[in-house]
Parts: C-alpha cells; sequence; structure tokens
C-alpha cells in the first residue's frame, strides 16, 4: 500500500498560489494539506477563511485542514462552507474533544484530532473509534522546516498498536519534518499518511518529489 502524501501549502509561492495548485493538481499529491494558525495557539498567523476558498476552487483534490487555533468548535461550519473535506482539531485545544468531533462529522467531514508532541498517545483511547483521522505532530506546530522529532516513531508504533486493538478504522498522519530520508521509516512504524512542505516546495522539482514520496 503506497502513503497518502499530503503536501502542505505554507511551505508555497503565496505570490502565485494558482501555479503551484495546479503543479499539485497534476502530481500524485492525494490531498492538499492547509495549516490555519491563529496567533495564539501557535506563534505563527498563516491564512484563514478566503484563502481557503480560492484554493477550493482551484484544487482537484481533497482538502484536509489542519486547525492550529484556539476554540476551533467556532468555526466548523464555517470550514465546511469554505470547502474543506478532512477537518483536523488539536487536543490541546478542545475542551469538549468528543463535542467537537461530532460536530465535524455532522458536517459531513472526515474528523481529525491533532497532537502536539507532548500529549501522551493514551489519551487518544476513549475516542478512537470515534476518528477518521489522527495526526501525530511531529514537530512543535507553527512553522515549516523543522527537524523531525525521532521520538515521534515510538508514538507512531504506539498509537498503531492502539488503533489494532480497538478495530478503530483512523488513518495515521504525520506532520514535520517529513522528507525522503525518513519517509520509509514513518510508514514502517505505521503511518498512512504523511504531511510534507518544504520537502515539496523547496526541492528543484516538487512533482517529481511527490511521486519520489509516494514510491519511498
Ligand atoms: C507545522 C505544520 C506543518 C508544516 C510542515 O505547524 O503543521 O504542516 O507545514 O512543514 P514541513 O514539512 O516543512 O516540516
Ligand atoms: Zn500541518
Amino acid at each position: 500500500m503506497k502513503p497518502i502524501i499530503a503536501p502542505s501549502l505554507l511551505s508555497a509561492d503565496f505570490g502565485n498560489l494558482e501555479k503551484d495548485i495546479q503543479m499539485l493538481n497534476r502530481s500524485e499529491a492525494d490531498w492538499i494539506h492547509l495549516d490555519v494558525m491563529d496567533g495564539v495557539f501557535v506563534p505563527n498567523i498563516s491564512f484563514g477563511i478566503p484563502v481557503i476558498k480560492a484554493v477550493r476552487r482551484l484544487s482537484e483534490k481533497p482538502l484536509d485542514t489542519h486547525l492550529m487555533i484556539v476554540q476551533p468548535e467556532r468555526y466548523i461550519h464555517t470550514f465546511k462552507e469554505a470547502g474543506c473535506d478532512l477537518l483536523t482539531v488539536h487536543w490541546e485545544a478542545c475542551t469538549h474533544l468528543h463535542r467537537t468531533i461530532t460536530q465535524i462529522k455532522e458536517e459531513d467531514m472526515l474528523a481529525g484530532v491533532a497532537l502536539n508532541p507532548h500529549t501522551p498517545i493514551e489519551g487518544l483511547e476513549d475516542i478512537i473509534n470515534d476518528l477518521n483521522l489522527v495526526l501525530v505532530m511531529s514537530v512543535n506546530p507553527g512553522f515549516g522546516g523543522q527537524k523531525f522529532i525521532e521520538r515521534s516513531l515510538n508514538r507512531i508504533s504506539r498509537l498503531r498498536d492502539m488503533i489494532k486493538r480497538n478495530h478503530s478504522e483512523a488513518l495515521i498522519e504525520v506532520d514535520g519534518g517529513v522528507g525522503l530520508d525518513n519517509i520509509a521509516a514513518i510508514i514502517k512504524a505505521g503511518a498512512d499518511a504523511v504531511v510534507a512542505g518544504n520537502a515539496v516546495f523547496k526541492s528543484s522539482d516538487p512533482e517529481q518529489t511527490i511521486h519520489n514520496l509516494k514510491s519511498a
């Protein structure tokens, strides 16, 4: 089984998003990963609804949206209207995580939960059967181009065990510092999908790099 590849638009050319999205449409990318940052949950601010609507018009691929914002439950319907297919909220940002997941699914989107590197994987066990996806952060969220935290491999394996044990259908996606040098180890540890920002967009031939990631 080939991994799901989700290039992150955070590392694309914001002065010419159309060109980069057309490249992604031609490529073997499965999803487009959208990093929404509010400057509160994470120290950085990225982009929001108007940009996502524009991406939706241009993209032929599903939009995998990663909300790095506080109180994400306030915006679930708004992100659905903007055209998101998969909505991932942070464990650390949700007081009523189960309710939020239910609301995402009621809007006919797939529901994901992201875990910061310090958040125990085990905290998900009681809702793992309600999730479509778990996003394992392999860097501290906020910026592209950071170094992969090696301990994430152990976290992916433990999550894979938990998913099996509970007969859950949740996919494991890994985000941060993923590239051609470590994708094989990440998949071997149990990941189904990877996000790649810098590895794709800072390479000399992004379309070829997506192909290489897909066949790694
Ligand atoms: C980080 C974001 C990532 C980021 C990944 O907070 O969630 O999706 O774009 O970028 P790379 O692949 O460059 O580490
Ligand atoms: Zn992300």
